[in-house]
This record gives structure tokens, sequence and C-alpha cells, in this order.
């Protein structure tokens, strides 16, 4: 839909960036923090670096801050460690852990800059893994019992919270973000996703039970997923994928019950959860305010041919590219989309389509909560980086959001991925989605100095003007 004229984005809209802790924080042993499921992995794709310095962001973060306010940030989504302040994920809690995102979020408050704080980013505690992690029961009470933690400590001072990053991720890519090597299979990876979906039902429900002021939502990766083709099979597929990738997690959170077609699904499969008697319950009781997702990227995917090819992904394992599910979808590439140097595919109209759905389905205040371009910056001989081709990207994903505001979706937070540069899950640091540029090395840390790219000025002026001027 073509519109004459474009309505402005609101003036209290939360322009910002995101980080998360194990890929920026650093500092993975210090001060009373207990490892997680990320600092005792031992292998690391090659010629990547591990997480236990990142970007020194838990030494630095005041430097950080006071860059973040430079630049205008509105706001800053920022994840908390669950094992920096709860050693072990459950009882003990570590004073030093509390205090450090006291400090942060303190820091940011005083620079005028809002935090949207994601409760759980891929990190679990190595001490919960041991028991079971996410397939034991108990997981859900000791999600519920951090919440209430993260809650008490910050809840005063933090209005945004965000249950689980990516749990689809997680479910559906979680060998290759680094988060479920040691999983039982795919049925205990759907009886994760059940305690998770419980799990986090029960922190929105806490949260609105202590702090009803304060608003909370889920933050999984929504993607809208194409038919290859107008064959009435491709369009079986993509309903199928979208059904299994985004509305499983979206249904769950926001109507309280399973969608119908991941539920066939998984009984086909053989997948069903085992579900207790009151998680029903539990899953309708609990009602988000608002919806985040990440976007990086639209998916394409054709009918299954119904053989084992249909599982083998089209172009390397990662968390935006798609792996098929004989009989039911197959990965496809999308010959109208570019990609980046990593094979995602670059659609800021599909974030626009992306929008309009979710606002479609659940009528609800939408933030993005991730969206950016990974790209092997450089430093040039004046020092400065150029990162033109970021600028490009998120000026017309912005162009897009605009659009979709303008077509009636309530989208009130925009926070690209990433504030700063930090460690990618599983392509180490030279992939870069900052806008400040860290000093370092895959290997060699150098002085882990912080410069502005280029993108942070043009970002900059953005905020200011409360949308996009010109390219
Ligand atoms: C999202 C994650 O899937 O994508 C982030 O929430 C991640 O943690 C981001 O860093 C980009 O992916 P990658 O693999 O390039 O780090």
């Amino acid at each position: 839909m073509l519109h004459k004229t474009l309505k402005p984005f609101p003036d209290d809209f939360l322009w910002g960036a995101a980080t998360s802790a194990y890929q920026v924080e650093g500092a993975w042993n210090e001060d009373g923090k207990g490892p997680s499921v990320i600092d005792v992995r031992d292998q690391y794709p090659e010629g990547t670096t591990d997480f236990k310095v990142a970007s020194d962001h838990y030494h630095r973060y005041k430097e950080d801050v006071a860059l973040f306010k430079e630049i205008g940030f509105k706001s800053y989504r920022f994840s908390i460690s669950w094992s920096r302040v709860m050693p072990n994920g459950i009882g003990e809690v570590n004073p030093k852990g509390i205090d450090f995102y006291h400090r942060l979020i303190d820091e940011l408050l005083e620079a005028g800059i809002t935090p949207i704080v994601t409760m759980y980013h891929f990190d679990l505690p190595q001490a919960l893994a041991e028991m079971g992690g996410w397939s034991n029961r108990d997981s859900i009470q000791w999600f519920a019992d951090y919440a209430q933690l993260l809650f008490k400590e910050y809840g005063h001072k933090v209005k945004y919270w965000l249950t689980i990053n990516e749990q689809n991720m997680m479910i559906l890519h979680g060998s290759a973000i680094g988060t479920n090597d040691k999983n039982g299979g795919q049925k205990d990876l759907y009886q994760q996703n059940h305690h998770m979906l419980v799990a986090q039902a029960k922190a929105m429900a806490i949260s609105h039970e202590m702090q009803p002021e304060n608003k909370i939502g889920p933050a999984p990766n929504i993607a809208l997923i194409y038919p290859a083709s107008s064959k009435p099979e491709d369009v079986m597929a993509a309903f199928n994928y979208n059904a299994i990738r985004n509305w499983l997690y979206l249904d769950a959170a926001v109507r309280g019950r399973y969608n119908d077609v991941a539920w066939s699904f998984m009984e086909e499969k053989g997948w069903l959860p085992e579900i207790k008697e009151g998680d029903i319950e539990v899953l309708a009781s609990a009602k988000p305010d608002f919806i985040a997702f990440n976007y990086y990227t639209s998916q394409t995917v054709e009918a299954s041919h119904n053989d084992a090819s249909d599982a083998v992904p089209r172009s390397g394992k990662d968390q935006h590219i798609t792996i098929g599910e004989r009989g039911v979808y197959r990965g496809y590439h999308n010959p109208f989309l570019p990609t980046n140097e990593f094979g995602w595919e670059i659609d800021p109209i599909g974030l626009r389509s992306t929008l309009r759905e979710i606002n479609d389905r659940y009528h609800l205040p939408l933030m993005i909560t991730e969206n950016g371009l990974g790209a092997f910056d450089e430093v040039d001989a004046e020092g400065n980086v150029n990162d033109d081709y970021r600028i490009e990207y998120l000026h017309a994903h912005i162009e897009q959001m605009q659009l979709a505001i303008t077509d009636g979706v309530q989208l009130f937070g925009y926070t690209p991925w990433s504030a700063i540069d930090l460690i990618s899950t599983h392509q180490g640091c030279r992939k870069r989605y900052g806008f400040i540029y860290v000093n370092r090395d895959e290997f060699d840390l150098k002085d882990l100095g912080r410069l502005r790219k280029k993108s942070s000025f043009w970002y900059e002026e953005l905020i200011r003007n409360n949308g996009l001027t010109q390219k």
C-alpha cells in the first residue's frame, strides 16, 4: 500500500540498541560469577574467540554508557547474566553480581537512557545444566525464583522486561548457537520448550503481581515465512513453517495456548511434550503487555520433497538459515533478496510484513529488540570506520518501520544489534554489529579501545530528528 503521507514515529519512541551479557561483558569468572553453559564450551568454530573477555563491558560500562549518551540512545537493551547474580542458578545470591547491574542501571538512568532488560539470553547457569537444564521440570520454578529476585532488586528502576531471548532459535537451532549441544533429541527439546513457556508465563504473572506498573513481554525471533511460489503446496509449506517457527511461540506467550498446526506437527513426529495439570491454566493466565521480537531476515520455504534432503540446510548451519523438516517444509533461497557476507538474506520489506502480521494476530504494542548487519568492519588509515553498508541496512529497515506505523502498527521501540561490537554467537568477534568499534581481534585483545563508527553519527542525527530525513 502506498501512503500519501507517512505517520511520524511517536514522540517517546525508544530508539536505542542492544547487547547480551555473555557477548559483551567478559569478566566470565570474576567477582563471584558462576559459569554458564557458554563458559564451559570447550570448542569454538575454528579461528574464533571464546567469551572470556568479550568487549570487557563489565569493567568499561561507564565509558560505554557515556558513549551511548553521546549518540543519544533513548533506551538500551541488555541482558542479566543469571549465573552472575545467582552463581548456581538457584539458592545463593552473589552480592557483587547484583551490585554490578545496579550500577549499570543507575548509570543509564542518570544518562537519561531507559533500560530494557532481557532476563535470559542463551547463558543458562552451568549448575542448572548439570541438573538437566530446561529438560528438568524444576526449571519452571528456578526461573520463577530468578524472576522474583530480579524484580525485587531492579523492578523499581526498570520498567521494561523481556523474558527469554529467541526461545524459538534455541529450540530450532540450539546447536548452532551453542546452547543445547547435549540435548536428548527433538522430543526432549519440545519438552524444554514447554517448560520455558510455562516458566515465562509465571515470570509475567509475578511481574504483574509485584510491579503492576512495569511492562513485560516475550522476545522471540520472528520472521514471516514466504512460499517459494504461488503453488498451493508451497503456500501450505509456508503455513507449516510459520506455525512451527513463529506462532507456536507467540500463541503460547500471548494467547496462552498451543498453536494447532504446531501441535499436530509435534504429534505427527512423536515429539509432544508432557503437560502436567495446571500448566495450561498458567499459560492462559499470563498476559504480556507488549511483544518484543528480533528480526534479521525473512525466510522462504517450498513444499517438502518428503525425503532426507529436506533437512539439509541450503547454505551452512545457522540460526537464520532454514533447516527443513521432512514431510513439512523445505528451505529455499529467495531469488529476490540479496544476501550479506554470511549468507543471510536482507529483506527490509519483510520487516513491514512481519510487523503487520504480528499486529493483526495479537493487537499488542510491538518493539523490535534486534535487527542489524554483521560485517568485517575495518579501521581505515584516518582512523575511521566507514560502515556505510550498515547505514544502508538500518536506513532501509527504519523506512519500512515507518510504513508499518502508517499502516496502523503500534511500534514503540527499536534496539538494533548491537550497541557496541561484541562476540557473535558462533562467528567470532570480527563479525561486527556495533555502532561502536572495539579494538580487539579474535585472539589479540589489543587495547579494547572504543571508537564511534560512521553509523553512530548517522544514528545520532536520526534520533535527534526522531526518524529518517535522508540517506
Ligand atoms: C540473534 C541473537 O539470534 O542474532 C544474538 O539473539 C546474536 O545473540 C544475533 O548475536 C546475531 O547472530 P550472530 O550469530 O551473528 O551472533
